[in-house]
């Protein structure tokens, strides 16, 4: 038989028991060994059954009324554990929106300054309805050379510093090409005059220092009818040179040259300031080399199966990274190949600024 004080004994013990319980799980252990079938209280609700009517008037309220706090006790701690738990968890979540959003990719990324200038010359170019044309990287001597009017054994050839490849089962050898030139016969071959085409690429020859890489890049330009001359060329340069550079006045002086590709062939230079580390295109009293270029010779006209007494045309060539590195100042051109991506996001453009003569080229 328990007596009273044994009931708050156990009260006592479970109500600190529930106090104690810092969790759902260990709560519920609490409950099942007081009010659970095989529980402590649960047990003594069992043994009302044996006793006599006049014990059963006491104990049956008594235990009633423990099982009823125990209840409402386990209840509320339960409710409280719960809302504990969601503060907890609310406090782990919680996301401060009022954080910078984090860039997109399209935004951090940036376009190499290469990549930027072949879209400007290419916009330029094509603005004067001018079409792209492409060629291979690995050439034959044949296009790179001899369609080319460099004639066998040909200092020329020897200038051009060329990467060879293995000779193959006839002798003949396959080459890096040393410049986009190939691409002028490889293209009129193809199709039918005129021609109006520019030849964006990359280029290989042995050579490198702080203004030579072994892999660089060029872009021709190839004008083929009947009736087009050195005039027509002149103004062509000078309307790219004036979009490229965006400056208004842009003065050329062409100076005679060679190239066994052009005859008459010639050197471009362009009016320019050199102040200390800066050069300005369009003023001062200095001449930078930009191009060559020239009326395109005869032979190579025959060799793309044309009559040259029929047609005629001009070439021009230049180098890409030269004139990348005069527009926007970058001092050494081997950082280009570097990948480093502090030098990217020094001198790289953003993704969604697409050179266009209409929108503006670098702005
Ligand atoms: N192919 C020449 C070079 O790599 C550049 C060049 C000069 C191209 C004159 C031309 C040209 O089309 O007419 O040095």
């Amino acid at each position: 038989m328990t007596d009273i004080q044994d009931l708050e004994k156990l009260e006592a013990e479970f109500a600190t028991a529930i106090a104690d319980a810092m969790d759902e799980a260990t709560l519920e252990a609490v409950r099942v060994a007081a009010l659970g079938k095989k529980g402590r209280v649960s047990e003594l609700m069992k043994s009302l059954g044996g006793m006599s009517a006049e014990e059963r008037k006491t104990a049956g309220p008594a235990l009633n009324g423990l099982k009823d706090r125990l209840t409402d006790a386990l209840a509320t701690r339960k409710a409280a554990l719960s809302e504990a738990k969601l503060e907890a968890r609310l406090a782990e979540e919680k996301i401060d929106v009022t954080l910078p959003v984090r860039e997109s990719p399209a935004e951090a990324g940036r376009i190499h300054p290469l990549s930027q200038v072949m879209d400007e010359v290419v916009a330029i170019f094509a603005d004067m309805g001018f079409a792209v044309e492409q060629g291979p990287d690995i050439e034959s001597d044949h296009y790179n050379f001899t369609s080319l009017n460099f004639p066998e054994s040909h200092p020329a050839r020897e200038m051009h510093d060329t990467f060879y490849f293995e000779p193959r089962a006839d002798g003949s050898r396959l080459l890096l090409r040393t410049h986009t030139s190939p691409v002028q016969v490889r293209t009129m071959e193809r199709g039918k005059p005129p021609f109006r085409f520019v030849c964006p690429g990359r280029t290989y020859r042995s050579d490198s220092d702080q203004t030579h890489t072994p892999q660089f890049h060029q872009i021709e330009g190839l004008v083929i009818d009947e009736t087009t001359h050195m005039g027509h060329l002149k103004w062509v340069l000078e309307e790219f040179l004036r979009a490229f550079f965006e400056v208004e006045g842009v003065e050329l002086r062409m100076r005679p040259s060679f190239f066994p590709f052009t005859e008459p062939s010639m050197e471009v230079d362009v009016r320019c300031a050199r102040l200390g580390n800066e050069i300005r295109i369009g003023e001062g009293d200095d001449w930078l080399e930009i191009l060559g270029c020239g009326m395109v010779h005869p032979n190579v006209l025959k060799s793309a199966g044309l009559d040259p007494e029929k047609y005629q045309g001009f070439a021009f060539g230049m180098g890409l990274d030269r004139i990348a590195m005069l527009k926007y100042g970058i001092p050494d051109l081997r950082a280009f190949f570097e990948s480093d991506l502090r030098w990217l996001r020094h001198y790289g453009f953003s993704v969604l600024d697409v050179p266009s003569l209409a929108g503006g080229l670098s702005s």
